[in-house]
């Protein structure tokens, strides 16, 4: 692998071990960033510099992405299934080995190290070493064949490209495709105090390349600290996917109005409804640390919102009583829709997970309608391509709510572009348009 010249880095066998001891922990369960945080924090040895964290990080997630693939390659290579940990260390070489750039017997070398600087492993070093040389000998063949299983080829669980394909006939391939793509880092410009173009400009001034992706949307042609943009800390820009970014506009607020945005933090659309209007705003969440989250990113960008910890399906015990003119509803979901930006989600997920996550989304639009005033309106909105947390959610709601009317959604993406009424965004990464999935639905009340 090719290193920057003068980063202080760590050898590619103690990087290759903590993002084994990271793929183990994913293999039994955790969340990757858990995972990431438990391997590098139990480090024999101590914390690695910034920069071999970073490769940790980046050799993690690259193998989750390849998760598939690696298992059937494995499987073909091992006669018998090795130890876990001999496992995750094999197949993470052989992720960075798929990767033409880091395929080479240097690689193979710094993971056999790794294996005798490991006492559970060290008897296992000549099997990964004859295994991984002959993935190296036999690459092409070996991988043509284990592509042949559909898991292995898209790199997702059979029944999420079973669901893909069951909802999307014409377009699961495109869906997967575009969701194991690297997600883009896309701004959202705070247009009421800096134009789109202005701050373009002066992206270009600072040698930074990007391009508009929606009416607020700026992707960055390389991702890069966010701290070092032009106008982050005077607040005028955020971090929000150009899909996201739809809902706040979906919502229709005008000054003056009481907002509840009953699922807020992090606060991405919480802060994009403060920057469309004048907003008397309850920012409701379940999770007191991540509801601190909403705080410090309304501190940042100067704006105000009234805080509760609260639960969404339980509104006796904060509501008091004053009636809504808008909810934003952006329910906890299965995140299928943005697994760009979080790869491991995949895995972690079962086809059962869909009913309960269908159930609780119906159960917390059925405990805040009653919140809503008549007239007013309520956005339900997750970052989910299953149709179970879509469609038929909503369905099941308006069947037992003859008050609820679905209302018309408009949007656009860029300026002359024309309006589409969708409610189902899908993972896209075109020429002009570059946005994670989600589903939106709008309701009215009425008498
Ligand atoms: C999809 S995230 C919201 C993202 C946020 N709207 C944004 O744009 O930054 C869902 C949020 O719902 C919260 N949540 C989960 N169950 C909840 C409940 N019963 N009541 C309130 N919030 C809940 C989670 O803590 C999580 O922060």
């Amino acid at each position: 692998m090719n290193r920057p010249a003068g980063e202080q880095r760590a050898a590619l066998a103690a990087e290759l071990r903590v993002a084994a001891a990271a793929l183990e922990r994913l293999a039994a369960g955790a969340s990757l960033p858990a995972a990431l945080d438990a391997a590098m924090a139990e480090r024999p040895g101590g914390k690695l510099p910034a920069a071999s964290r970073a490769a940790v990080r980046d050799m993690a997630s690259r193998t989750v992405r390849a998760w598939g693939l690696c298992r059937e390659l494995s499987a073909r290579l091992n006669q018998r299934p090795p130890s876990p940990s001999m496992l995750a260390l094999q197949q993470l070489v052989l992720a960075q080995l798929l990767d033409p750039v880091r395929s080479d017997a240097t690689t193979v070398d710094q993971a056999i190290e790794a294996a005798k600087a490991d006492p559970g492993l060290r008897r296992g070093a000549g099997f990964l070493n004859a295994t991984l040389r002959r993935f190296l000998r036999e690459r092409e063949a070996l991988v043509a064949q284990a592509q042949a299983n559909p898991v292995a080829r898209w790199n997702f669980p059979a029944w999420w490209i079973d669901t893909l394909r069951e909802a999307y006939p014409d377009r699961w391939e495109a869906i997967l495709e575009a969701s194991n793509r690297e997600p883009p880092l896309t701004l959202r410009v705070n247009v009421r105090r800096i134009t789109v173009a202005d701050w373009l400009g002066r992206l270009a001034g600072a040698g930074i390349d990007a391009t508009q992706v929606g009416p607020q949307a700026v992707r960055l042609e390389a991702p890069m600290p966010v701290d070092r943009l032009p106008g982050w800390d005077e607040g005028l820009v955020s971090v929000q996917d150009a899909g996201a970014q739809l809902a706040a506009p979906l919502l229709d607020v005008a000054d003056g109005m009481r907002v509840l945005d009953a699922c807020a933090a992090p606060g991405g659309k919480t802060t994009h409804l403060l920057e469309l209007a004048e907003l008397d705003l309850v920012a409701l969440d379940a999770d007191k640390a991540r509801l601190d989250r909403v705080g410090e990113n309304l501190a940042r960008l100067g704006q105000r919102a009234k805080l509760v910890a609260g639960d969404a399906l339980r509104p006796d015990e904060w509501h008091d009583g004053r009636p809504f003119d808008r909810i934003l509803v952006d329910a906890p979901c299965s995140a299928s829709g943005i697994v760009r930006r979080q790869p491991d989600v995949r895995w972690r997920r079962r086809r059962r997970d869909m009913a309960t996550f269908s159930d609780r989304q119906a159960a917390m639009i059925g405990a805040l309608w009653p919140l809503l005033a008549l007239g007013g309106k309520l956005l339900y909105s997750t970052c989910s391509v299953f149709p179970a947390e879509g469609d038929t959610v909503i369905a099941r709601f308006l069947q037992s709510h003859p008050d609820a009317l679905r209302l018309p959604l408009v949007w656009s993406f860029a300026p002359g572009e024309g309006s589409e009424a969708v409610a189902q965004l899908v993972p896209t990464s075109v020429e002009g348009r570059d946005h994670d999935g989600f589903y939106y639905a709008l309701l009215g009340k009425q008498d």
